[in-house]
């Protein structure tokens, strides 16, 4: 059996009552029901209070689920502080995206968050998870209403994500990933 792709699950939000933790407690639900991947939580929270274990955590990970709110048509300063606590830990690895937010679901939040890791190289994988009207599709529970869009979107996402994450981790387990690479 292969081994497992390891993937950091990286929350886009750090405000009071997020619904981050409801959709970031979805996605990771989804992830162990694919299978053939283990996760680690990282969170915007608490990541910046210790860089070298933050940096540690993304060098552990063959790819990256963003899962990121919409505020004022992008991503949230939180996540962009995490992202920029570190650099060549990003290298060569895919990142996938599970957005929310009101009409768009977090769409513009994606594009944008694309645009950053390009240069960080970091392959955004191009199918997504979004989800509209995000504050009216889970229960007080927190358990997600009608799943089975979303559920299939991840899966189609997280097929794409395996693709390129075994793909990269050839590549760099056959080559020293530079800058000049
Ligand atoms: C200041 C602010 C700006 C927002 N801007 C947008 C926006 O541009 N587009 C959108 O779809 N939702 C927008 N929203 C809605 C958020 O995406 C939604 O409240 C989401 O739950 C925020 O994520 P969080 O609860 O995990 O922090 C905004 C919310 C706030 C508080």
């Amino acid at each position: 059996m292969r081994t497992p792709l390891h993937l950091a699950l990286i929350y886009g939000s750090a405000r009071p009552g997020r619904l981050c933790d409801a959709v970031g407690s979805w996605a990771e639900a989804e992830i162990r029901r694919a299978g053939g991947f283990t996760t680690e939580v990282t969170d915007p929270r608490t990541a910046l209070d210790d860089e070298p274990a933050l940096r540690e955590a993304l060098t552990r990970a063959d790819g990256f689920v963003v899962v990121t709110p919409e505020y004022n048509h992008s991503f949230a300063a939180p996540l962009k502080a995490l992202i920029d606590a570190a650099d060549v830990e990003w290298g060569a690895k895919p990142a996938a995206f599970v957005s929310y937010g009101g009409l768009s679901g977090g769409l513009r939040a994606v594009e944008q968050l694309r645009l950053v890791f390009a240069e960080l190289h970091v392959v955004g994988v191009a199918e997504s998870v979004a989800l509209p009207d995000a504050w009216n599709r889970f229960d007080g529970a927190g358990r997600m209403l009608e799943p089975e869009r979303p559920r299939r979107a991840m899966g189609r996402m997280l097929g794409r994500l395996r693709w390129w994450g075994e793909a990269l981790k050839a590549a760099r387990s056959a080559e020293i990933f530079t800058e000049a690479a």
